[in-house]
């Protein structure tokens, strides 16, 4: 049996997340935020998980996609979602930033979902379709898929870093991965440094020719790793942001919080991998020190619910919340608290609105493939103020080197950072941001895609 869908998106999660029985909202993280507005100007299907565990539903349409669902069980939930992909694969990717657990259970889910996603896709593809599998849940799909139908044409892009060989090769499936990786005929990184750390662990783990970053396998097959830097819909933020409601909800921000002189803003899934204890840690301790005084500075720290039984999630949470509650009590006033914490998920014009009252946007990962946050505050800023303090660590650092670059594991270099972002003269903001803008206009996401797919299916 062959499917009609002539382009194909597979991933973990649909664009859109189950909430209760009958609605919906759009799912958390950067890589629907850029694939959404690709597949809405493609004719395609996207096949993924609803975020709901046991549901069976049929195929619908939603905001201009087709959408197809894969089921998932609650153990599989647990096993393949929360377990093999969150508490493996995601900390041992990001650095081990935490401890990576290794068991047999949990990759016999993970095996066992990729084989769904892959029967799934194969089911859905029309003869000759183009097939655009999507991050590290889904890595053994390219192999199972080219078996079942050797006929199509299936890229791979990894939206998180893919890490050098001395962590990679902790991994008891090690060369699994590598050969589900390398059933795809395009493999694309965020950065260079994940295509040349896949091309060598495959030539050392597999004993594979490559000629740069072309891989030559015995079949004859070559497949190709590239860096394709990810990015983000620069109109169509640009445009919203120039909006007179959101032009608007931007003022009444500031005066909610009291019109201090300095609003820092921080929006990031609330992920250990995202450095918010460290940066909120300098901030306490220039209130510590007198640098900064109640009322002159507000932090708006916005931390999107996310993963939230996955036990380092839990401890991070508490954490967070902790050292909130103590800044807060410590050097606040009554009415005057120095940081505004949302453990909540917005609308797009919520965040164009908080992005354009930010005076500083603090992005500050300890590891992130690209961090899509830094290039929305860059598309916001058509008014050239603004300062973005962003982490070298970061994706995004390799094209916005006009940022406030910081080492997020130096408390002291962030404070100064932070201190000199604050104290900047709007021309050298204005230089900045005029800069990091052009990149962003320039290297949007519909040229991400469109460079990606051109190079698949050449
Ligand atoms: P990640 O993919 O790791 O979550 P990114 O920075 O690349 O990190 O992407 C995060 C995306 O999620 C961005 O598009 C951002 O606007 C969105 N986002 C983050 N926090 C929220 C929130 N509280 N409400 C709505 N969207 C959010
Ligand atoms: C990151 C990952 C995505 C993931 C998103 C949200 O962006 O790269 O694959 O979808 O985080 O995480 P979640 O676990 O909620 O899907």
């Amino acid at each position: 049996m062959r499917g009609t869908s002539s382009f194909l998106i597979v991933a973990n999660r649909l664009p859109v997340d189950r909430v209760g029985e009958k609605s919906w909202r759009r799912s958390p993280g950067g890589l629907v935020t850029a694939i959404a507005p690709v597949m809405q100007r493609r004719d395609g299907a996207w096949l993924g998980w609803t975020g709901a565990a046991g549901e069976e539903l049929k195929p619908f349409d939603h905001d201009g996609m087709h959408l197809i669902p894969v089921p998932l069980s609650s153990m599989e939930v647990e096993f393949y979602y929360e377990g093999f992909s969150n508490a493996t694969l995601w900390p041992l990717y990001h650095d081990v930033v935490a401890p990576p657990i290794y068991s047999r259970v949990l990759w016999d889910a993970y095996k066992a979902v990729n084989d769904r996603f892959a029967r799934a896709a194969a089911d859905a593809a029309a003869p000759g379709a183009v097939v655009w599998v999507q991050d590290y849940q889904l890595q053994l799909v390219p192999s199972m898929l080219r078996k079942l139908r050797p006929d199509v044409k299936i890229g791979f892009f990894l939206h998180i870093p893919f890490p050098p060989g001395e962590l990679f090769q902790q991994l008891p499936w090690r060369r699994e991965l590598l050969e589900g990786l390398l059933g795809a005929d395009l493999v694309g990184f965020q950065r260079p440094g994940g295509a040349s750390n896949f091309v060598r662990l495959c030539r050392k783990m597999l004993g594979v020719s490559a000629v740069k970053n072309d891989i030559q396998l015995d079949d004859g097959r070559t497949v190709r790793a590239e860096a394709y830097p990810i990015s983000v819909d620069f109109g169509e933020l640009d445009q919203l942001v120039r909006e007179s409601h959101v032009m608007a909800r931007a003022k009444e921000i500031r005066a909610e919080l009291g019109d201090p002189e300095h609003v820092l803003l921080g929006v990031d899934r609330l992920d250990y991998t995202k450095g918010i204890r460290a940066r909120l840690k300098a901030y306490g301790e220039l209130f510590a020190e007198g640098r900064l005084k109640p009322g002159e500075a507000v932090f708006v720290q916005v931390a999107t619910p996310t993963r939230e039984r996955v036990e380092e999630y839990i401890r991070l949470r508490n954490d967070i919340e902790l050292q909130v509650g103590r800044i807060n009590g410590e050097y606040g006033e009554i009415g005057r608290a120095p940081i505004t914490y949302m453990h909540q998920s917005f609308g797009r014009d919520e965040l164009a609105a908080l992005y354009s009252a930010a005076d500083v946007m603090m992005v500050t990962p300890l590891r992130d493939g690209m961090n899509l946050v830094a290039k929305e505050y860059v598309a916001c800023r058509h008014d050239l103020r603004g300062a973005l303090v962003l982490s070298e660590f970061a994706g995004a650092a390799d094209e916005l080197r006009q940022a406030y670059l910081v080492n997020p594991y130096d408390i002291d270099g962030m404070k100064r950072s932070m201190m000199t972002a604050m104290q900047a003269p709007p021309h050298e903001l204005g230089r900045r941001m005029r800069s990091m803008r052009r990149r962003v206009a320039t290297h949007d996401v519909d040229r991400w895609a469109n460079e990606f797919l051109t190079a698949l299916e050449s």
